[in-house]
C-alpha cells in the first residue's frame, strides 16, 4: 500500500477524508499532522485524534503542527461558518483524550520520508506551512517523497473566499509559493475540479447507519449543508478533500496538465493560484522559468469519483 501522510484541519471534509483513507486498503496511514485552517491548530489535532479514536485506530500518531503562517500571523479566518465552531458542524461529539505523539508535523514529515525513500505521499488538504517547514528542515525532501498532492488554489474560476482566492491556498500564500516553486513531483486538485463533485443532502442521509463512519459522516454533515444552502443555493455538498484522497489513489479520475504555478502574496488577489499553459511564447527572462511543472487537475470523472467517495 502507498504510505500516506495527511496533513489536515479537520473540518467536516478533512473527516470524510480521513475515515475514507481508513477505509481504502490502498493506502497505509503514517501519522495525521495537524494545521490550521478550518479551526484553529490545537483543535485539529484533537479532532484528528477524535477520528483515528472512531476508526478505531488510535495507534496512528497524530502529530501537531504550526500555529501560525510563515509570516508569522495567526489565522485571521476560522471557517467556523462552514464547519462549525468544533470543526465536525457543532455536533460537539465527545473527543479523544489521547495525547499527539511528540515533536513537529514538519519534522515527522522528513522523518517518515527519510525512512521510507521515495515510497511517502503527503496529502496536504490545508494550508500548506508545515510541508513548507518540512522543505527548509530537508531542501531535498522532494527527491526522497513519492509525491505530494494538494487539495487547493483555483485557477480558471473563482475561489472560495473571495473572487480570487480558495481557501488553503489563502491561509499561507507563501507557503504555497515555497512548495510549488520546489516540489515537482506535485499534484493539485483545486476547485476547477471539486466544485464539478457535489454529493447530494440524498445521499448523505444514505450515510445514515451505515456502520459508525456513515452515521458521524451524516451527522456532522448537516451544518456544512446549511452553508452550501445558503452560499451555493443547492441542495448538495462540493467534495474537496476526499477528491485529493481519491486522486491518490486514482489518479486517472483526473486530467491533469502541467506547468509551473505562482501564487499571489499580497493585495486584493491574496492566494491567486495563476498557471503557466506552456504556450512558450514568453520573451526574455521571466521569473516562471526554472520552475517545476506540476500537476494541476484541470478535469474530473465526477461521477465515478463521487460513487468512489461515498463507498468508501
Ligand atoms: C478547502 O478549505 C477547507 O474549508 C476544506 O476543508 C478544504 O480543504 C476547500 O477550499
Ligand atoms: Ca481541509
Amino acid at each position: 500500500p502507498i504510505k500516506l501522510i495527511i496533513d489536515t484541519d479537520p473540518g467536516v471534509d478533512d473527516s470524510m477524508a480521513i475515515l475514507a483513507a481508513f477505509n481504502s486498503p490502498e493506502v497505509e496511514i503514517l501519522g495525521l499532522t495537524s494545521i490550521y485552517g478550518n479551526v484553529p491548530t490545537p483543535m485539529a489535532t484533537r479532532n484528528a485524534l477524535t477520528l483515528c479514536h472512531l476508526a478505531g485506530r488510535s495507534d496512528v500518531p497524530v502529530v501537531e503542527g504550526a500555529h501560525k503562517s510563515l509570516r508569522g500571523v495567526a489565522k485571521e479566518r476560522i471557517a467556523d461558518f462552514v464547519h462549525g465552531s468544533d470543526g465536525f458542524g457543532n455536533t460537539n461529539p465527545p473527543l479523544a483524550e489521547a495525547s499527539p505523539a511528540p515533536g513537529s508535523a514538519a519534522e515527522f514529515i522528513v522523518r517518515c520520508a527519510r525512512e521510507h525513500p521515495g515510497e511517502v505521499v503527503v496529502l496536504a488538504l490545508a494550508a500548506l506551512t508545515n510541508v513548507a517547514l518540512a522543505l527548509h528542515l530537508d531542501p531535498q525532501l522532494p527527491e526522497k517523497l513519492n509525491r505530494l498532492v494538494v487539495l487547493g488554489g483555483a485557477f480558471n474560476v473563482n475561489g472560495n473566499v473571495n473572487p480570487a482566492a480558495e481557501a488553503n491556498i489563502f491561509g499561507d500564500p507563501d507557503a504555497a509559493n515555497v512548495v510549488f516553486s520546489r516540489v515537482p513531483n506535485c499534484y493539485v486538485v483545486g476547485l476547477d475540479v471539486t466544485h464539478q463533485c457535489k454529493i447530494t443532502a440524498r445521499q448523505l442521509d444514505g450515510l445514515q447507519g451505515r456502520g459508525r463512519h456513515g452515521t458521524f459522516l451524516r451527522s456532522i454533515s448537516q451544518f456544512y449543508l446549511g452553508y452550501h444552502r445558503r452560499v451555493y443555493d443547492m441542495e448538495a455538498v462540493y467534495v474537496h478533500d476526499t477528491a485529493a484522497l481519491a486522486a491518490v489513489v486514482d489518479p486517472a479520475l483526473f486530467d491533469w496538465e502541467e506547468g509551473g504555478v505562482v501564487v499571489v502574496t499580497d493585495g486584493p488577489a491574496k492566494g491567486r493560484t495563476i498557471r503557466d499553459e506552456g504556450h512558450k511564447r514568453w520573451v526574455g527572462t521571466n521569473e516562471w522559468q526554472g520552475l517545476p511543472a506540476i500537476k494541476v487537475a484541470l478535469g474530473v470523472r465526477s461521477e465515478r469519483l463521487v460513487s468512489w467517495v461515498l463507498d468508501r
